[in-house]
């Protein structure tokens, strides 16, 4: 079957034509195929590479998704202190690596100075790479002293754009309306931002995909994070099927088209369901992958989801297995910052 002219000539798609492709591999080869041509037009062959630091895996939250939930008294707690996570860029840098991912669970111990200080440190001394800080929701204030402070970017999933889902894989004391109001208040203080979804997150339905598709468009993020849900068996939603990568492999293709000049990656969670999942990604327009910089002895305890890969490798032995897996994938890794191209 043939994509529909509409897609190939402007991009968009009514709800319906959406769910029609997403359903049904009979167009993943043309779709695919269009999306990495846009997404050359826009970054070319370049695959931007972010080092990835787990800083913490405290966190006071309890989304039923994730192991590193609060509840999970398996979840073997870990909190770098600053010589480690500097010790982490180090190695980064001479590795060629120019953007910091700094990830971490809603650790209050690392709220306002804490994280200030991490940020301050990395920025004063790599004054040429970006700054990102994945570590949740967080107060107004708090979030203007790290844009102060130095941090380029934030990202922060909205996780889903559907209310009553939301409240499915949340817990009452989390909402979607703050979720939301974090990510235009980043915005508004300068940082680029990312938001992104899982697919196959527990009692998700098409029409909260194409709910979440459309958030992305109103919200014109600079990057976003798409990857496929995976159990994790401490958690309430051990027992949910993983989610499809085939289905992933859609929505990236579909954000490419809908907003051409956005970052994204080829996760590791697409990666850990699919051996060849980040290339397949690749392929269907993602431009950006995310290898882990954190120290391997802490690696496996940053659990977010069952067999996570990269946990037991070094940072240098994923620059070059990721090297040759963009290479072959036909494409290269791109050492820049990587910055949004609006
Ligand atoms: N499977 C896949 N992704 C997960 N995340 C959290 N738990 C899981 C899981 N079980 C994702 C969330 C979060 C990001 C850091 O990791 O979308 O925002
Ligand atoms: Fe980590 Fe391949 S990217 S081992």
């Amino acid at each position: 079957m043939t994509l529909p002219e509409k897609l190939k000539q402007n991009h968009t798609l009514e709800d319906s034509e959406l769910k029609k492709l997403l359903k049904c591999g009979d167009y993943d080869y043309e779709l695919f195929e269009l999306a990495d041509s846009v997404r050359r037009e826009h970054y070319g062959t370049s695959v931007f590479i972010r080092g990835l630091i787990e800083f913490t895996n405290f966190c006071r939250n309890n989304c039923y998704y994730c192991g590193i939930r609060r509840d999970n008294r398996n979840a073997e707690r870990y909190r770098l202190e600053l010589p480690q996570i500097m010790e982490c860029c180090a190695q980064g840098y001479s590795l060629g690596y120019r953007t910091f991912v700094l990830q971490g669970g809603e650790d209050p111990v690392y709220w306002d100075s804490g994280m200030t200080e991490i940020i301050c440190s990395v920025k004063t001394k790599y004054p040429d790479c970006a700054v990102t800080v994945s570590a949740g929701e967080r107060p107004e204030k708090i979030y203007r002293e790290w844009r102060n402070a130095g941090a380029d970017r934030y990202l922060l999933r909205h996780e889903t754009a559907t209310e009553s889902h939301y409240s499915q894989i949340h817990p009452p004391e989390l909402s979607l309306k703050k979720r939301i109001a974090c990510l235009y208040s980043l915005k508004e203080l300068g940082f680029q931002i990312g938001a992104g979804f899982m697919v196959g997150s527990p009692y998700q339905t098409l029409d909260n995909i194409i709910a979440d598709l459309r958030f992305l468009q109103e919200l014109k993020p600079d990057m976003a994070g798409i990857g496929p849900f995976i159990h994790h068996r401490d958690t309430p939603f051990a027992d949910f099927p993983d989610g499809n990568v085939e289905l992933t492999l859609r929505l990236i293709a579909v954000i490419r088209l809908m907003l051409p000049y956005i970052l994204l990656p080829a996760t590791t969670a697409l990666g850990t369901l699919d051996p060849q999942g980040r290339e397949k990604g690749l392929k269907a327009g993602a431009n950006v992958v995310m290898p882990n910089l954190s120290p391997v002895v802490v690696r496996k305890k940053y659990s977010l989801y069952e067999n996570k890969i990269c946990t037991g490798e070094e940072a240098a032995e994923c620059s070059g297995c990721l090297k040759k897996r963009i290479e072959a994938a036909g494409y290269q890794m791109d050492f820049s910052r990587g910055d949004v191209i609006r």
